[in-house]
This record gives structure tokens, C-alpha cells and sequence, in this order.
């Protein structure tokens, strides 16, 4: 779907909070009742590097006719983050309606819910749906540091003892086995961080004999192995040699060459933007959530949307076959 295609409604920021030194709240006056069940995104439409593009920020909360969405800093930022943290209350914005990928099931013994980071903001949403229903659950947050834990004193009001906070500049570790193992055989495990927590946190599910049906996560694509750094993309079906800045992603890239990407989350979740690795004298770095270990591993294919390459080029093969597939920039 391209970003024009995206069903943008007119919205206004009417204020700004500050959570952490690096994570900001915005609050969107969306001038209609949106639906937002605990895991929806709002896309958010953005001006990056001079193009029309759009960002997925996860819901924290809504009321009638604001929504409120949380934006990490980010020094790597595709222009995202910068274009959000430039904004001032008043701004004109364009939003599409709320989707839910991550959603919250109903009816489990327990859940735990896993956060990391800036990954807190689904699951404030999540928390307070449970305490509502009176679900049994348990919160585990790590970050950085103690002034990195968002929404901490909200939460501490809303879970008390059934949350626990991790610092890591405190020397605070986060034993994501030892959690596992103390649930009940049905409970749910809800999950929102950067790659590492997740590999970490689907490693202990699956090492404890889990089944994958009660583990639910998402991530977000700007945390990888290294460092972002520039390289290039060959792609000699069509001809084309693309420089990717260390600042933008493949797939925008591409898209700027003329080289057509199906794309549709843009947060490494769907794998629809998924291209064939022809060969690499690089590392490849994997940040969709999409495929598995195993797949990573094999370096056959990667999601252009979130995944780059580190200390070497890389020669691809688009899935798109069709006519249009390149048009000469
Ligand atoms: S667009 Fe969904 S994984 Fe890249």
C-alpha cells in the first residue's frame, strides 16, 4: 500500500510531555472517537529526508477524540523520531485509523507482560485493560536507566506489587528464564522491546517447552546487532547500485532508485518487503521479527524495511516480478 493510500484523517497535536530524557508523549486530538483496543498503532504521516512517508507509534491510551502515542528519540532516526520531537502543540498532522496487530487475548490463567525500553508504550494500554477485567498478571520492565523507565510512577499506582522495574546502569537484570518458569502451564507471555530482549525472551519460551501460541510479542526495527552504518545494494536483474545512508532504511532506498519493494508494516512484522540475498561480503543485519532464528542464520532473504548490512555491501534480488518493477529515476 503505498503511503498515499494510507485513508489519512486530518488531526492536531494539542500537547506535549516529556517521560524520559529521550521518550516524548504526544497527545492527538483525532476530532472523532477512534477505535483503540490495547496493541493498535496509529501511523502518523511525516515528511523524512524530504519524502512522503508515514511511522507506526503503538497507542498508550485514547479518551474521546485524543489518542495519546510515545516517541523514542532516536540519534539513527530515519527522520521519524527527529520530525515528531520538532513538533509543537497546535501542529496541523495526518493520521490513519488505529489498527491492531498485537492484540490482547482474554481469558488466560496469568499474563506477563515483558517491556523494554521505549516497548513500554503497549503495554501501559494492556496493564490497564487487565486491571480492569481483574486478570491476573505480572509486569517486568527494564531499561537503561531508572530515568529511562517511562510511565513508572503510573504504573506503580496501577500494579504495585505485581510490577517490577529494572535499571541496568543499577546493576539491575532482568531473568527472563526464571520468569518463565514461574507461570502457570497457560499463561501468556506479552512482549515489546528491541531485538535482543525479544531473541532473549522467545529463546526461554521455547528452551521451557512452551507453546508458541501463548507467546505474543512485537518489536521495533531500529535495534540490530551493529551499529547503522552506510552500504550498498547491488541489484544486477535491473541494473542498479543504491547507496543506503546510514540514516535511512533499504527499503527507502530502493524506493528512491526507482527499484520497486512490496511493502506494508514497515516494522519488520509482516515480511512482505522480504528480497532474496544473492550474495554478501558483509554482516547481515536481521531486525525483523518476522523470520526465525534459523532463517536469520541462513542469510537467504532479509526485510529491507528494517534489516541493513554492516561492514560490507550487499547484492539482492526484489520479489516483485512485475512490469513496473523498475522505473528509471
Ligand atoms: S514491510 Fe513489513 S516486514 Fe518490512
Amino acid at each position: 500500500m503505498s503511503v498515499a493510500d494510507q485513508g489519512w484523517l486530518p488531526a492536531e497535536l494539542v500537547a506535549t510531555r516529556d517521560l524520559t530524557p529521550t521518550i516524548r508523549e504526544f497527545t492527538i486530538a483525532t476530532g472523532q472517537a477512534l477505535t483503540c483496543p490495547p496493541g493498535s498503532h496509529l501511523r502518523v504521516r511525516i515528511a523524512a529526508a524530504g519524502r512522503d512517508d508515514f511511522r507506526s507509534y503503538s497507542v498508550v491510551g485514547h479518551a474521546a477524540g485524543t489518542v495519546r502515542i510515545a516517541v523514542k528519540r532516536q540519534p539513527e532516526s530515519r527522520g521519524g523520531s527527529a520530525h515528531m520531537w520538532s513538533l509543537n502543540p497546535g501542529a496541523s498532522l495526518e493520521i490513519a485509523p488505529p489498527r491492531c496487530d498485537f492484540p490482547l487475548t482474554a481469558g488466560a490463567a496469568h499474563y506477563l507482560l515483558v517491556a523494554g525500553g521505549v516497548g513500554i508504550t503497549p503495554m501501559v494500554a494492556m496493564a490497564e485493560q487487565l486491571v480492569r477485567r481483574g486478570a491476573s498478571l505480572r509486569m517486568v520492565y527494564a531499561a537503561r536507566s531508572a530515568d529511562e523507565l517511562a510511565y513508572r510512577d503510573e504504573l506503580q499506582a496501577l500494579l504495585g506489587e505485581r510490577l517490577a522495574l529494572f535499571a541496568a546502569d543499577a546493576g539491575e537484570t532482568l531473568d527472563i528464564a526464571a520468569e518463565i518458569d514461574t507461570l502457570p502451564a497457560d499463561a501468556e507471555l506479552y512482549m515489546c522491546g528491541p531485538l535482543g530482549l525479544m531473541e532473549a525472551v522467545r529463546r526461554a519460551w521455547d528452551d521451557a517447552g512452551r507453546p508458541r501460541a501463548g507467546l505474543r510479542y512485537e518489536t521495533f526495527g531500529s535495534s540490530g546487532k551493529f551499529a547503522a552504518q552506510a552500504f550498498t545494494v547491488k541489484v544486477p536483474r535491473l541494473a542498479v547500485e543504491v547507496l543506503v545512508r546510514e540514516n535511512e532504511s533499504m527499503l527507502d532506498a530502493l524506493e528512491n532508485a526507482g527499484v520497486g519493494v512490496v511493502f506494508e508494516c514497515r516494522r519488520g512484522e509482516c515480511g512482505l518487503c522480504a528480497v532474496d540475498i544473492v550474495a554478501t561480503d558483509g554482516d547481515v543485519d536481521h531486525r525483523d521479527v518476522f523470520f526465525s532464528a534459523r532463517q536469520h542464520a541462513e542469510n537467504r532473504r532479509m526485510c529491507v524495511c528494517v534489516s541493513r548490512i554492516a561492514n560490507g555491501s550487499v547484492t539482492i534480488d526484489p520479489a516483485w516480478r512485475g512490469d513496473d518493477a523498475f522505473v528509471a529515476a
